[in-house]
């Protein structure tokens, strides 16, 4: 099962992927994650991400599609996976459709988690994660058993440098802009399913069950 996660950043996109990757046993591949793991890596992709992500700017294109058409030929892949983050243009998706037909092969699912803007900064300002797991929380919704400790490894529970109000102001234009056009295009194709993400976490995951069955 190929699944692609659509929606604004602070959507619940990572918080649905996981328990989905889980859930199905497939990998969950979160394009950000990767890009934050180089950064902490302090690689030469790292550094380059770097300079857009702090700006609340998609990183190009053609650094994106490499690292994510290799993550997804990876052995543990063949079954499906579940893509958090990607892709975020249409010339990322159009890259991965063609990918895959080559393959034979094409997404089964696009799932919209949708939440109005609104809701988004205020979950932003909230949400922490873990510097060594990447386990996510939120103060309010999904606190931590002991603040500012990860429940998952013990490690330090951190605010991601983007989520800073000014900067996730500018990833949501981004998100307007160059995003929200893949609801159209996953429309399309028939493949897209849209669900409220501004209800419990819960609710919204027993919603995407209902979908992929
Ligand atoms: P990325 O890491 O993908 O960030 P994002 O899309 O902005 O999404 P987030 O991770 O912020 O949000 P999420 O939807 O995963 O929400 P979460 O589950 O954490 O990308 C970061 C940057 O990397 C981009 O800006 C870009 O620069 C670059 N990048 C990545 N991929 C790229 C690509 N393909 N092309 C180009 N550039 C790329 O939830 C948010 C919070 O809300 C949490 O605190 C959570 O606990 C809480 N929450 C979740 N669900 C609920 C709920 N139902 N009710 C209440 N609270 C909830
Ligand atoms: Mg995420």
């Amino acid at each position: 099962m190929k699944i692609i996660m659509l929606g604004a950043p602070g959507a619940g996109k990572g918080t649905q992927a996981k328990m989905i990757a889980e859930k199905y046993s497939i990998p969950h591949i979160s394009t950000g994650d990767i890009f934050r793991a180089n950064i902490k890596g302090g690689t030469e992709l790292g550094m380059e991400a770097k300079k857009y992500m702090d700006q609340g700017q998609l990183v190009p294109d053609e650094l994106t599609v490499k690292i994510l058409l290799d993550r997804v030929a990876k052995d543990d892949c063949k079954n499906g996976y579940v893509l958090d983050g990607f892709p975020r243009t249409i010339p990322q998706a159009e890259v991965l459709d063609k990918a895959l037909s080559e393959l034979g092969d094409a997404v089964d699912y696009a799932i919209d988690v949708d939440v109005p803007d609104e809701n988004i900064i205020n979950r932003m300002g909230g949400r922490r994660a873990c510097v060594t797991c990447g386990a996510t929380y939120h103060m309010v919704h999904v606190p931590p058993k002991q603040e500012g400790i990860c429940d998952k490894c013990g490690s330090e529970l951190i605010l991601r440098d983007d989520d800073k109000p000014e900067t996730v102001k500018k990833r949501l234009d981004v998100y307007h802009a160059q995003t929200q056009p893949l609801i159209e295009y996953y429309t399309k194709k028939g493949i897209l399913k849209s669900v409220d993400g501004t209800v419990d976490m819960m609710d919204v995951f027993a919603k995407i069950t209902d979908i992929l069955g």
